[in-house]
């Protein structure tokens, strides 16, 4: 079973799509193993983001995302990582697919709502970034078989 780390960034907070975006990532049958609000630090910032650190829009990214809050959560089921960027759309909003998040409640590529892990690694290091272990919730989904019985 995987695990991804997802921000709903503070665009989405603000817009009040918090709500929005656990619905869709519910319904798509993954299941929700943490979560926290947080006004997050310029070191967390710095340190969830490094990978960019040089590119020109980094300093906007730093200021952008410690701006207001963010909601942090760690979703998890079986290829949760391809599936939570799928059901997210390309970074860029104006090339996500319809009927993703990004295309549906988005247009701009500094304002994209989301961020989600794009590997298993990153998705590892990300969730001990974010996340201690104790704040991670393991639960059953009554519903799994539903989701992901076999014939
Ligand atoms: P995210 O998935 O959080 O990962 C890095 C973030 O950098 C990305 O979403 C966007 O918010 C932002 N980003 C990526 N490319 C650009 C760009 N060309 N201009 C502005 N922001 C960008």
């Amino acid at each position: 079973m995987e695990q991804t780390l997802v921000l709903v960034k503070p665009d989405g907070v603000q817009r009040g799509l918090i709500g929005d975006i656990i619905q869709r990532l519910e319904r798509r049958g993954l299941k929700l193993a943490g979560a926290k609000l947080i006004q997050v630090s310029d070191k967390l910032a710095r340190s969830h983001y490094a990978i960019h650190e040089g590119k020109p829009f980094y300093e906007g990214l730093i200021k952008y995302i410690t701006s207001s809050p963010v909601m942090a959560m760690v979703w998890e089921g079986p290829s949760a990582i391809s599936a939570v960027r799928q059901t997210m759309g390309s970074t860029d909003p104006l090339k996500a697919a319809p009927g993703t998040i990004r295309h549906d409640f988005a247009l701009s590529i500094s304002r994209n709502l989301t961020h989600a892990s794009d590997s298993p690694e990153n998705a590892a290091s990300e969730i001990s970034l974010w996340f201690t272990p104790e704040e991670i919730v393991n639960w059953q989904l009554c519903t799994f078989e539903w989701l992901f019985g076999e014939n």
